[in-house]
């Protein structure tokens, strides 16, 4: 009778020597110690004949087919050693040189703040999201209580589109002018780069009922001459608290929590009466910078005429809404002198982070 522990022990030997030799001089050996004429698989056939016919049976096939998957994993083997020596063989590979670093990128320094920024937030259980950074004039301004003649919309350096170029974009445009429509708002379906984050507020509420509490991190334009502080395109935060009681309490609590974990306990900011046509009162928000004030952010209750267009009633709900500017977060953070540093592209400034 066949010993099958031990034929079990071969395969599994044999198997496992094959895959792991690495020479073509040790597998060679490995073939010889089981398929070679001395060899232990060899030694197992011959003893076949002794058997008694009904084993033979069994047994037969089994060694065969073990001798057989031996012989092509060998083979197997063999070939992709000799592809691997070719390959060390050739003339243009020195395998003695030292290797050559691959440079890894990593995040842009205005990406960091924002993922810094919506950690913050999250953690004070707002939600992220998002707003089209092509806008049409009713979300950038109408709705947000700037009508097409009011001087406040001096406040903001406009790039218009020209409508012949966007005629492929209509659709898309088409949707939103409905929900204008049904608002009962004066709609119009002029496109512009928007100037600012607060459309989204609208957009937002249009769809959800309140109580809200959102952040809208994201890319805005402003048609403006550039400085230190100042740049044509630039990013902003917006964050919205709707509910029945929400005031500048909390307005003051939770912008006054966010500097001092993004900026630490010693930050020394400052809250000034201010001017914007979607809110009431109005406030914005310095950060002393090297001893100098530097403004970075517009915020106050939200107006009655916001409420109106979204078909809140103002007599029963109230908020604060604010608007941030991330890269001047990032200028403070990072002792940034110039915005414009950002968007240059230079490698020295960038590989800095
Ligand atoms: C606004 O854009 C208002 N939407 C903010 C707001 C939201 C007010 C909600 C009330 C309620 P303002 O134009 O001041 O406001 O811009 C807000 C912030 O964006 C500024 O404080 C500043 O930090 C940043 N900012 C404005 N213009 C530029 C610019 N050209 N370059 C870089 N950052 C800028």
């Amino acid at each position: 009778m066949m010993n099958m522990m031990k034929f079990e022990e071969i395969k599994r030997s044999a198997l496992k020597a094959v895959e792991s030799v690495s020479d073509t001089e040790k597998l060679e050996e490995l073939r010889i110690k089981y398929l070679g004429r001395k060899g232990e698989l060899t030694h197992i056939l011959r003893g076949l004949k002794d058997l008694a016919i009904e084993e033979k049976r069994k047994v037969g096939p089994l060694v065969q087919k073990l001798k057989k998957e031996i012989e092509e994993r060998i083979e197997n083997k063999k070939r992709v050693l000799n592809t691997q020596y070719s390959l060390l063989n050739t003339s243009s590979l020195d395998i003695t040189k030292p290797g050559k670093k691959i440079k890894t990128g990593h995040l842009h320094p205005l990406t960091i703040i924002q993922n810094q920024m919506r950690e913050i937030f999250s953690s004070l259980n707002f939600s992220v999201v998002e707003g089209p950074e092509v806008e049409t004039e009713y979300y950038n301004f109408d709705a947000l209580n700037i009508p097409p003649d009011h001087p406040a919309r001096d406040m903001w350096d406009t790039f218009w589109l020209r409508q012949d170029e966007i005629k492929n974009k209509k659709s898309k445009i088409k949707k939103d002018d409905k929900l204008s429509a049904e608002s009962g708002k004066a709609k119009s379906s002029k496109l512009l780069l928007r100037t600012h984050t607060s459309p989204v507020q609208i957009r937002y509420m249009e769809k959800h009922e309140p109580p809200v509490q959102i952040i809208v991190p994201g890319r805005v334009f402003r048609y403006e001459a550039t400085d230190a502080s100042h740049e044509i395109n630039f990013y902003q935060l917006e964050g919205l608290m709707v509910g029945s009681d929400i005031s500048l309490a909390n307005f003051k609590f939770i912008v006054e929590h966010f500097f001092k974990k993004f900026l630490g306990p010693d930050i020394d900011f400052r809250f000034r009466p201010s001017y914007f046509p979607f809110t009431e009162p109005s406030l914005e928000v310095d950060i002393k910078c090297k001893g100098k004030w530097l403004e970075v952010m517009g915020a106050g209750m939200v107006h009655p005429n916001v409420f109106r267009a979204v078909k809140y009633d103002p007599g029963k709900v109230q908020g604060f809404a604010f608007g941030v500017g991330i890269d001047r977060l990032a200028m403070i953070k990072y002792s940034i002198p110039d915005i414009r540093l950002f968007y240059s592209g230079d490698l020295r400034f960038i590989e800095q982070f």
